[in-house]
């Protein structure tokens, strides 16, 4: 490694030790922002929410605490993502008690960028759930300058799908809980976010009572123990994508894409 390349990733490392720290739930200013971007990213417009750079974020009223900076899918993640979805959902036979009318459960809503990006491709309503008040109170204001329709509610994810019986075979469901001690050494232990992926499943299982629907969910490029696999025991794995940008420091993201549940009412 150069010691070009050690500065930075030390710098990226130090940065993101306080988007998680002490930045937790302060909302960064323009600035930290797009140093933001730059870091992990490589340029400042990396760091693109609703379409909205970083250096257009403080002008247009956004506002993003220090651990939503980091947890977030940005544009140029979700974008791609979202168009693979519709994708997946156009070959979808529609079945269910609102067969032609699905909906998009994001259940780790944070930004809400995902839920927003899946909901115009889909054109689908977006139901989202977020349980840390700050959180929720800057991506209600985000989503309020956006115009956006994400129905938000401050609540644990688990009481938003008790609200949400499954309506069509075409329904998708975002999981990007945080990773917490599951960022281990050895990679990301999915069996150890919080709560553990297994058991969001389970739950999304529950709901639906039967009726297959599509998840979404995001890692790095280094899982532990094959716990996504392991995780999705008895779905249908569909695709895997890894969005540029390739990350400078750290490992990269990719998406993966699963079909869940093939139970009674099933169409496959
Ligand atoms: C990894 S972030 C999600 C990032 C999001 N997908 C985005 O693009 O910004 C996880 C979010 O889930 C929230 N959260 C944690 N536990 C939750 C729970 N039990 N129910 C709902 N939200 C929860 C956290 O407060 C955090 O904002």
């Amino acid at each position: 490694m150069s010691t070009t390349t050690e500065t930075g990733h030390a710098a990226y490392f130090a940065f993101r030790d306080r988007l998680l720290g002490d930045l937790r739930t302060t909302v960064l200013s323009g600035e930290q922002l797009c140093e933001a971007g730059q870091l992990i990213y490589g340029h400042p417009e990396g760091l693109s929410l609703y379409g909205i750079p970083a250096p257009d974020m403080a002008a247009k009223g956004i506002r993003l605490l220090g651990r939503t900076t980091i947890e977030c899918s940005v544009d140029a993640y979700t974008l791609p993502v979202a168009e693979e979805l519709a994708r997946l959902q156009a070959d979808t036979r529609p079945q269910g008690p609102d067969a032609y009318d699905p909906m998009v459960v994001d259940l780790f809503c944070g930004s809400g960028n995902f839920g927003h990006h899946l909901g115009r491709h889909l054109g689908c309503p977006v139901h989202a759930a977020e349980l840390d008040p700050d959180v929720y109170e800057s991506t209600v204001n985000n989503l309020d300058r956006i115009g956006s329709s994400i129905s938000l509610h401050l609540i644990d994810y688990r009481d938003l799908l008790g609200k949400l019986p499954a309506r069509s075979t075409r329904d998708t469901y975002v999981v990007e809980p945080p990773w917490g001690p599951a960022f281990t050494a050895d990679g990301l232990d999915l069996t150890r976010t919080s709560p553990p992926v297994p058991e969001i499943l389970d739950d999304i299982r529950r709901s639906r009572n039967g009726l297959p629907c599509h998840i979404a969910i995001k890692t790095n490029d280094q899982i532990a123990h094959d716990s996504l696999t392991g995780s999705f025991t008895g779905a249908r794995h569909l695709r895997s994508i890894t969005p540029a940008p390739f990350l400078p420091y750290g490992a990269n993201m990719d998406f993966h894409l699963y079909r869940l549940g093939t139970g009674a009412g099933s169409d496959e």
